[in-house]
């Protein structure tokens, strides 16, 4: 016959083509993930495949050598000169002959998910929504009178099948130069964003790009801003930096620059324009890090909490300062990445704004949510992300609630007499001999303990977030502080430690001042603050729960760069977070950077995410008269009231 069976693994696609189709072309037609940047021309070496020859019982072929066409010259020349694997063919040049069974390896596919080396980074699905796309444009001629736009969209159009391209005028004004630069053949990034939107035109490349192109997850937090360099071939993470937010000289936290923006006309736009010019410089140190040219970086995915949300985009954050919190959009966002600022890159790049969950919780809680993914599972898991706001998911496959909890800053060092941002000279960890009441302890910088000879004579700053945590739990652990908060009020007064300091005690770390060093101490104050923060951190995952309708959860993940730093057994002493089995604790790292980075490069996690978005369900702590009364029980240490069984066990 004129035809022969086509089977594809691993998808087990099958049908039946005419013979002599190219077997790209015969993957397209039977809707198979097979990949191609160069439209068949025998350039990029993406469409790689690997035929089967013998029995296949199972398909009940029998596959004979002969199925596919002979090695033609474009395949001998691309051999010769990039060398091709061994038992591969380029499937846009070699023809299905007869039966057979052709298997498309993972880099082959477009739509593949990248399994990390280590083991804590998760399968990254590739879907990205801007992929290169090779094209030969009709040149212009007298009879013809086109534009150059209207033949490259055509030439889309037939070669690529992408109908109505859009581009903005920035990407017009550079069409001119690369179309006559790279003699009639460019590689156009064109992106498909998935949402209903035309496709658009975001950068364009004389001649065929052989390199990839790139993206930028960034997570814009209210104190530092961390991002990734991306390759959106393959996901691999090629730079990461991060600097400070410049925001804070308006004001420390969040509602302090909100004030700014009440209290000074002008206020909000002066901290936009701050903080587009760091995201500007984040974005060119980036690209210098990763050695890349900044012109092929052609999306950004931005995940961040409100007020850093609107200040960003130029909204007036002052709704979001007082109630109902009306946020002014809390949709994801599809915006040329110029009108955000993001100047460094691709004229034309693209920035994907997640959404926003509520007016206090915001895309930066619906990234962990996209990382964590607490609807995938049957148990119940509580997913804390702290920082100067906690956010709050409780959830399981039957629903997820979400609520931000105002902690302040005393988890992150702020607030606390010898607090500090986590820097080499921080104390991070420390540990209380519970009978001597001396203390031992690890600065960031210094793989030795105190008591340890090799741990030699460092300058001591100060303590850090997770430093302070455990100091508290640890002066609890000893009997220092009763569950009350209060210090000294057993015997250990009078030690040399636990020593007067106005009408409370203090509890001394180190004590360097004799030699005019510092003098680093937990006082009362310090452990007032603590109490404050982890009460309200408490407070949120309590009133989800009662919600919920349970008393207790299956697990619970610490998410953000804090968290993965915060010894669970410590937070569970303090009573930071409700009673499990401490092997149920986990860290997530940074899930809010993990979800933008998901986000970036597959369209399916976007319209995943802000389909899940649109099903939680939100709780407002600030108008929840529950929310003080679990407060207040949370205040003692670990719990007024509320048993903590494996804290005992
Ligand atoms: Fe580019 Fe085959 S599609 S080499």
């Amino acid at each position: 016959s004129d035809d022969a069976l086509v089977i594809f693994t691993p998808s087990g696609k099958r049908g039946r083509v005419a013979k002599g189709t190219p077997v790209l072309a015969a993957a397209r037609a039977l809707g198979v993930d097979l990949d191609s940047v160069c439209g068949g021309r025998g350039i990029c070496s993406k469409c790689q495949i690997a035929p089967g020859y013998g029995e296949f019982p199972k398909h009940g072929v029998t596959v004979g050598a002969d199925a596919l066409s002979p090695i033609n010259a474009v395949e001998e020349r691309y051999d010769r000169i990039r060398g091709l694997k061994e038992g591969r063919r380029l499937g846009c040049q070699a023809c299905v002959m007869g039966d057979v069974v052709i298997d498309v390896p993972a880099e082959s596919q477009v739509h593949k998910q990248v399994i990390r080396k280590s083991a804590t980074e998760r399968v990254m699905e590739m879907d990205p929504a801007t992929r290169p796309l090779y094209v030969e444009v009709a040149e212009p001629s007298m009879h013809e009178p086109s534009g150059d736009l209207e033949r490259l969209a055509a030439a889309l159009e037939s070669q690529w099948q992408i109908k109505g391209l859009q581009a903005d005028l920035a990407v017009m004004a550079r069409l001119q130069p690369v179309l006559r630069k790279g003699n009639w053949q460019v590689t156009a990034a064109v992106q498909e964003a998935g949402d209903g939107t035309a496709p658009r035109l975001v950068a364009l490349f004389p001649g065929y790009r052989e390199a990839p192109l790139y993206g930028l997850a960034i997570d814009l937090g209210s104190t530092t801003i961390a991002g990734h360099l991306v390759a959106l071939d393959d996901g691999r993470v090629l730079a990461s930096s991060g600097l400070m937010n410049p925001q804070i000289r308006f004001g420390e936290d969040l509602m302090s620059r909100v004030s700014y923006a009440m209290m000074n006309p002008g206020g909000a736009a002066e901290m936009t324009t701050a903080v587009r010019g760091a995201l500007a410089t984040l974005a060119e140190a980036l690209a210098t890090e990763a050695g890349i040219d900044a012109a092929a970086v052609v999306e950004a995915v931005i995940v961040c909490n409100p007020v850093m949300h609107h200040l960003l985009l130029g909204l007036d954050p002052v709704e979001l300062g007082q109630a109902p919190f009306a946020l002014a959009t809390g949709h994801a966002l599809n915006l040329a990445a110029a009108e955000i600022g993001l100047t460094p890159i691709a004229a034309g790049a693209r920035a994907y704004l997640l959404p926003l969950i509520a007016g206090h919780v915001g895309a930066d809680c619906a990234a962990v949510a996209l990382s964590e993914a607490p609807e995938t599972r049957e148990d119940l898991s509580l997913i804390v992300d702290v920082g100067t706001n906690a956010e709050i998911l409780l959830g399981n496959s039957t629903r997820v609630l979400a609520c931000s909890s105002p902690t302040g800053p005393a988890f992150e060092g702020a607030q606390i007499s010898s607090g500090q941002r986590a820097a080499p000279g921080a104390i991070e960890r420390i540990e209380i001999d519970p009978v001597t009441k001396e203390p031992r302890f690890r600065i960031i910088g210094n793989a030795h303990w105190s008591d340890d000879p090799d741990f030699g004579t460092p300058t001591i700053t100060g303590i850090c977030g997770s430093g302070i945590i455990e100091a508290v739990a640890e002066m609890r652990l000893a009997g220092i502080v009763d569950p009350s908060g209060l210090i000294g009020s057993a015997e250990q007064v009078g030690t040399a430690r636990c020593v007067p300091m106005g009408r409370t005690h203090e509890y001394v770390i180190h004590d360097a001042s004799a030699e005019g060093g510092p003098r680093i101490t937990v006082t009362q104050g310090d452990i007032r603050a603590i109490q404050l923060a982890k009460s309200a951190l408490y407070a949120g995952a309590r009133l989800l729960m009662d919600e919920m309708g349970v008393d207790k959860v299956d697990r619970v993940v610490l998410a953000g760069a804090f968290g993965a730093h915060i010894s669970p057994k410590h937070a569970m002493v303090l009573g930071m977070i409700p009673d499990v089995p401490l092997a149920a604790v986990t860290s997530a790292g940074n899930a809010a950077g993990t979800g933008a980075r998901m986000a970036l490069c597959s369209v399916a996690a976007r319209r995943g995410i802000e389909a899940q978005v649109r099903r939680i369900i939100k709780i407002e702590t600030a108008i929840e008269p529950r929310f003080q009364e679990h407060f207040v029980a949370a205040n003692a240490i670990p719990h007024a009231t509320d048993p903590f069984p494996e804290l005992t066990a």
